[in-house]
C-alpha cells in the first residue's frame, strides 16, 4: 500500500509559519504554544517525518530516536521519496517550498491556528489544502 501522507502544522492568525528559521512564537510559554509542540511530537511518534534541511535540523534531540527522520532536497522526486515508505504514515514537515511540491499527495491536513499576530517570513498557503483534489481531477 502507498504511504499515508499527512501534515501537522501550526499557523498564526494570518497564516504565519516561520521566522528566521524558527517557529515565530518559539519560546512563548503560553499553553496553546507549548501544547501544540507536544501534540506534534506525540502524534508523529513512530512515524516518518520528511522535511527540508532547516525543519529537520530543528527537531529536538528527545524526538530523534522515536521517529524516522528524512531530510529531502529539491532535486529529489517526491514520488520516489514517498515510495520508500509503503504502509507507513508519512508526515510532510515543510517548509513552504516542500509543501508546494508535496501538497498534491497529502490526504490529511491538521492545521492548528495559534493566537499569534506577529511577524513572519514563512507563510501558509491555503491552496495547499485543495492541491490533492486538483491533482485527482487532473
Ligand atoms: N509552523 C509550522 O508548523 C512549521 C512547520 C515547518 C517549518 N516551519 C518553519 O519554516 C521554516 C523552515 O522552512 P524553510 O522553507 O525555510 O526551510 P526547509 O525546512 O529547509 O525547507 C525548504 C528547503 O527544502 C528543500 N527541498 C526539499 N525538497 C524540495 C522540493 N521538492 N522543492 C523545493 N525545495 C525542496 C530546499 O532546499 P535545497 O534546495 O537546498 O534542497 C528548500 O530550500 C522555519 O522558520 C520553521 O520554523 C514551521
Amino acid at each position: 500500500m502507498a504511504a499515508d501522507v499527512r501534515v501537522i502544522c501550526a499557523i498564526g492568525r494570518s497564516g504565519q509559519l516561520g521566522l528566521n528559521g524558527h517557529l515565530p512564537w518559539e519560546g512563548n510559554p503560553g499553553r496553546p504554544f507549548v501544547e501544540d509542540v507536544e501534540r506534534f511530537f506525540e502524534i508523529s511518534r513512530g512515524h516518518v517525518l520528511v522535511a527540508g534541511p532547516t525543519t529537520i535540523g530543528a527537531v529536538p534531540d528527545f524526538a530523534r530516536e522515536t521517529r524516522t527522520l528524512v531530510t529531502i532536497r529539491s532535486h529529489e522526486d517526491p514520488r520516489e521519496v514517498l515510495s520508500r515508505f509503503p504502509d507507513r504514515v508519512v508526515f510532510i514537515g515543510g517548509g513552504p517550498k516542500v509543501w508546494d511540491v508535496y501538497a498534491p499527495f497529502v490526504r490529511h491536513w491538521d492545521v492548528n491556528v495559534l493566537p499569534y499576530d506577529g511577524e513572519a517570513d514563512r507563510w501558509f498557503d491555503p491552496a495547499w489544502l485543495l492541491a490533492g483534489g486538483a491533482a485527482r481531477r487532473g
